[in-house]
């Protein structure tokens, strides 16, 4: 595995901090609820997420000023970019109220949200005035029956359309819209989301289907690796590949030749980017994950809820990252045995 190579952060006279593969700390991903609206299969079959199912109750769940105040530690020991999931994002009361406490913050540079746009039209112009800037919308499909089936509540493609819509009429830019590709599902769709994405300025990205979570009934066949995705897309309309924007980006990116937009593809199945990887992620209550498929989380609510000071929950946090080894990506094809217990994909939001 490569190494990356040594940095600093912001002060140039602290050494930065990395972990044990010398990778630094730059992107935080807060979930900010473990709720959604939709029950998409790979992610939370409606079968297990029934009605009864149990969700964290609210005392549980860290408040505006629990997850800023972490969000600062952090941001003073490395992380530029923050990105708010979920669960969905948007189903958390007063959700503008976050995004304005955390995007004045010094030394963040990029404050983003993934959110499955099914109440984007009626928050966009709030989440603006709060100061966001930019934001990805999960849509798998444009097909209508298809889209009904994937998110397993029958919800239609247009109220996500509708909110795509508004936000960029509002000023959202870029808008990237995040598609989930699942063989024999919506992978003859593809090339269809591509073109209406190409028409309107939108980047779309194509994810491999990943085996996250225990409950998905994830199989190696059901991925669609990217090749064949860039493959069927520029057979219609011809892509030429693209650097990346920034060290670490999952995305590996394609654009038109026609020079109308781009497409990008994450390959983290067949071509696994641990090498780079300087994600970290926060649950709604309160856990630190340093990869998508950890089987533990460190909590930090019991941490700040006991009194900690800051200087207590910044060397705590930072020794964590300092013995941080994560590679799932890259060991799973070496594996023999799956993992005991992952998290689940919406208890911190991908
Ligand atoms: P930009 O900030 O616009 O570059 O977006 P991003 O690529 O950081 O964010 P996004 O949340 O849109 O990532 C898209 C998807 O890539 C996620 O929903 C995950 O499915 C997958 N992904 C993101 N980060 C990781 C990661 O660290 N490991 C793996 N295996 N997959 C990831
Ligand atoms: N494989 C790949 N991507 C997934 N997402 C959720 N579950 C999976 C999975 N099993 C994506 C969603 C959304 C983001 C939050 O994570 O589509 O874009
Ligand atoms: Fe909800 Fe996103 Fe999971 Fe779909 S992928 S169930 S929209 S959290
Ligand atoms: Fe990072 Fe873990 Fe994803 Fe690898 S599998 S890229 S270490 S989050």
């Amino acid at each position: 595995m490569r190494a990356t190579t040594n940095q600093t952060n912001s002060d140039s006279h602290t050494p930065a901090l990395l972990d044990q593969f010398r990778r630094p700390m730059r992107d935080l991903r807060i979930s900010v609820t473990d709720r959604c609206n939709f029950r998409c299969f790979y992610c939370m079959p409606a079968e297990i997420y029934g009605e009864r199912y149990e969700f964290l109750p609210k005392p549980e769940v860290l408040t505006f000023e629990e997850i800023t105040r972490l969000a600062k530690i952090l941001v003073g020991l490395g992380v530029s970019k923050i990105r708010l999931t979920g669960g969905e994002p948007l189903v958390r009361a007063d959700l503008a109220e976050l995004v304005a406490m955390l995007a004045p913050i010094p030394g963040l540079e990029d404050l983003t949200l993934t959110t499955n746009g099914y109440l984007l039209a009626q928050q966009a112009q709030a989440l603006r005035d709060a100061g966001l800037r930019r934001l990805t919308v999960s849509l798998d499909t444009l097909d209508d029956s298809i889209f009904r089936k994937m998110n397993g509540r029958s919800f239609g493609a247009q109220r996500v359309l509708e909110g795509i819509r508004k936000a960029e009429e509002i000023g959202f830019h870029p808008i990237k819209i995040n598609a989930v590709v699942v063989k024999g599902v919506n992978d003859h769709t593809v090339v269809d989301l591509a073109r209406f994405c190409k028409e309107h300025g939108y980047i779309v990205r194509f994810i491999e289907y990943m085996d996250v979570g225990n409950r998905n009934g994830w199989k190696l066949d059901n991925v669609v690796p990217s090749e064949e995705v860039i493959r069927r897309i520029s057979r219609e309309m011809p892509l030429e590949p693209v650097d990346k924007n920034y060290r670490g980006e999952v995305a590996d990116r394609w654009r038109y030749v026609d020079g109308t937009g781009e497409v990008g593809v994450i390959s983290s199945v067949t071509e696994p980017f641990c090498g780079e990887c300087t994600r970290l992620r926060l649950s709604p209550d309160g856990k630190l994950y340093t990869c998508l498929f950890a089987t533990i989380g460190h909590d930090l609510k019991a941490t700040i809820r006991s009194g900690a000071t800051d200087d207590e929950l910044k060397e705590r946090i930072a020794g964590l990252w300092r013995l941080r080894t994560d590679r799932y990506s890259e060991e799973r094809t070496s594996m023999t045995t799956p993992l005991p217990r992952k998290v689940e994909m919406y208890q911190i939001g991908g």
